[in-house]
Order: C-alpha cells, then sequence, then structure tokens
C-alpha cells in the first residue's frame, strides 16, 4: 500500500502546454478517478505516474519517496490500458505469467499466482487459450489479472472498459470495485464516462483543460459543482443552463423573474447563469415560494424508470425529468415550478457556482 502525490506538474510538448501545474494526493487505500473530456490530460497524468512520460517539472511521490527519476520498472506500479496489448502468441496463462517471469519469480510462486487471479477474473478455464480466442471482455479480464499478479502498491487504470459492451462494462466495473476492497490498495481510474466516475470513486478528479476544476467525493461534486464546466459534465441529462440578468435583488431569465437569496446576491454580478438539473424542475403548478412557468413540450423519451421531457419556456430549451407515470404529451403547455433556494446559480463572466447560502 502507498500513497501517490503529484507535486506541481508540469508537462509540455513542444509549444503545447499539456498540464500547467497539477498537485493532487491519492490516499493509500483510496479509488480516485480522473474524469475529463478528450485531450485534457487524462493519460498524461497517468503514464506520468507510471514513469512512461517525464514531467517538464515537479514532482512525484509514491509512498513517501520522491520517485520522480525512478525507471518505469522500479516503480511499484500496474497500469491497464485500453487497448489490452496482450502477447498474441502466448496463452492466457503465460500472459499473466511474463511479467513474473521477466522479474525472475520462481514457477510455483508465479503458478499461484496466476491461480490466485484467474479464479478471481473467472479465467481458470480459459488458462490454456491464445487472445484471439477470447472475447474482448475476456481479454479485458486477462489484462486486468496480469496487473494484479504483480500484487503492485499502485494500480493505474486507462479507460480499460471502453472497448466492452454496456452489459460488460456494468460487470467488470463491479469487478473492478470488488477488486479494490480486496486489495486496498491506491487506485487512479481514468475515464470519460461519468457513470464510472460517479460509482466507481471514493473521489473525482475533474479536469479541463490540464487544470483541476473540482476533487471532491462524487456526490459533492454533483450537488455542489464548482463551476459551470464541472455542473455541465456531471450529470446525464446534463444540468440546464438559463442566461439571466440581475435587476437589482432580483433574477430576470427568459421565462421567469425572482427574488435571489441574500448571499447570492451579494456575490452576484449583472449577468448570472441558472442551473437546473433536470430532477430539480418539479411539474405541476409553483407553491411554497417555489418559481412558476410553461414548458411547451416537443419531445418525451420513456425511460422505463424514468420520463424525460422536452421542451421551451420561452426561448430557452429545457430537460426535466418526471416520474415514469406522468402523463405528459407533446405539443401540450404544463405548469412547471423549482425551488430557487434549491438550484444553481454561476457568474455569467467567470463561471464559478455562486453561494445559495
Ligand atoms: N507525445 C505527445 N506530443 C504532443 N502532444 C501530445 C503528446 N501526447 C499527448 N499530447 C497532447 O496532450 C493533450 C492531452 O493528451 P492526453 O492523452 O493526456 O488526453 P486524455 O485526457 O487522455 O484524452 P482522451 O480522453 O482522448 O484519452 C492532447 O492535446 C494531446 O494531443
Ligand atoms: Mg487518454
Amino acid at each position: 500500500m502507498a500513497s501517490i502525490e503529484l507535486r506541481n506538474i508540469r508537462k509540455v510538448f513542444g509549444s503545447t502546454i499539456v498540464l500547467p501545474d497539477i498537485s493532487f494526493t491519492v490516499r493509500e487505500d483510496e479509488f480516485v478517478v480522473l474524469v475529463g473530456p478528450s485531450g485534457c490530460g487524462k493519460s498524461t497524468i497517468l503514464r506520468t505516474i507510471a514513469g512512461l512520460e517525464t514531467p517538464t517539472s515537479g514532482e512525484v511521490w509514491i509512498g513517501g519517496k520522491n520517485i520522480t527519476e525512478v525507471h518505469p520498472r522500479d516503480r511499484d506500479v500496474a497500469m491497464v490500458f485500453q487497448s489490452y496489448a496482450l502477447y498474441p502468441h502466448l496463452s492466457v496463462y503465460d500472459n499473466m505469467a511474463f511479467g513474473l517471469r521477466m522479474r525472475k519469480f520462481a514457477e510455483s510462486e508465479i503458478d499461484k499466482r496466476v491461480r490466485e487471479a484467474a479464479a478471481f477474473f473467472q479465467l481458470d478455464e480459459l488458462l490454456q487459450r491464445k487472445p484471439k480466442q477470447l472475447s474482448g471482455g475476456q481479454r479485458q479480464r486477462v489484462a486486468l489479472g496480469r496487473a494484479v499478479v504483480r500484487n503492485p502498491s499502485t494500480f493505474l487504470f486507462d479507460e480499460p472498459l471502453s472497448n466492452l459492451d454496456a452489459k460488460l462494462r456494468a460487470h467488470t466495473r463491479t469487478e473492478i470495485a470488488r477488486l479494490h476492497k480486496r486489495l486496498k490498495t491506491s487506485m487512479v481510474y481514468v475515464t470519460h464516462d461519468q457513470i464510472e466516475a460517479m460509482t466507481m470513486g471514493e473521489r473525482i478528479v475533474v479536469l479541463k483543460d490540464g487544470e483541476i476544476q473540482q476533487i471532491d467525493t462524487p456526490l459533492n461534486v454533483y450537488r455542489k459543482p464548482a463551476n459551470r464546466f464541472v455542473a455541465g459534465f456531471i450529470g446525464s441529462p446534463a444540468m440546464n443552463f438559463i442566461p439571466g440578468t440581475r435587476e437589482g435583488g432580483s433574477l430576470r431569465t427568459d421565462f421567469c423573474k425572482f427574488e435571489l437569496l441574500a448571499a447570492t446576491q451579494s456575490a452576484a454580478k449583472s449577468s448570472i447563469t441558472l442551473g437546473l438539473r433536470p430532477e430539480q424542475i418539479l411539474l405541476g403548478p409553483a407553491q411554497n415560494g417555489h418559481v412558476g412557468f410553461n414548458l411547451l413540450v416537443d419531445v418525451v423519451e420513456p425511460m422505463g424508470n424514468e420520463l424525460l421531457v422536452y421542451g421551451r419556456a420561452g426561448t430557452q430549451s429545457l430537460v426535466v425529468r418526471c416520474d415514469p407515470k406522468a402523463a405528459i404529451a407533446i405539443d401540450q403547455t404544463v405548469p412547471m415550478h423549482f425551488d430557487p433556494q434549491a438550484v444553481h446559480y454561476f457568474d455569467g463572466e467567470n463561471e464559478k457556482a455562486l453561494p445559495i447560502s
């Protein structure tokens, strides 16, 4: 078990600054997810921890030691990639044993570890097959098994599930969660799938353009996004953003006007973006200080467990998450409302979240 610490990591490729200045710590038993859009620097961070990339400046510490200059082979780190990179001519068994043989482990120890990992990932029956005789999900489990047999202090995963179909993804996601529960080592998991981020991470690091936007538990990131980017990136369907203007103590948008809370008022400038999660818009007439408006419905998506209703309020497009039994039809105008004390406000210029209390 070992903690991971990135201290002011800067990475420049040619004239491109990929990571301006990244610092964060992963506790020795923690599962941290790095999430962000394509090209934001997730793989570069992981590769820097593994030693496959040298930082332009800054330090990587693992288990209390500065390992910035240590060769990747001598870091106690195993990395699992999106492409499984198995040796095609070797059996499943030999693929898993390969790294240990390189490190001159005794065959008896190798055999013990390979069989243990094979049992954990349900590969027992497949040990003599070649990779091309396996399904994508089975190959990915071999890649996971190969990382596990090394018994490293730290695991790094770079989108290991993105080649799998939805069902296998969900299954393997649970397997990795179980693996973490069993091994209790530090794990850093990269994804741009926000469901993986929400369900797997003890903490999430949300990145944009090589900069950390927020580090927090999944629920805090969802409930208290630090800025508009985080608010829009985490959550599906995404939060509705409504441009607004401050008029004295009120906020005016295209379809509503209401009194701002004192805390929001005191921090706000003239331009404010209102943020409404699809489930924060409620069906029915306003009551108890809620703000009401009418939605002209244009699309209805019955999802089974919920009903997604798309429509317009004034010129503003909105999506609303409703009870699956709600009777809502296309071209209907339905009353909706929201609680102004429970929703989100962002500075219209710098996009930071404004306080509500
Ligand atoms: N060897 C390199 N030379 C030049 N630019 C690079 C190199 N490696 C990565 N980059 C650039 O650095 C940025 C970050 O790349 P990185 O692979 O870390 O992104 P990512 O967040 O993992 O994206 P994805 O989700 O698509 O995998 C990208 O703009 C990429 O083009
Ligand atoms: Mg990547």
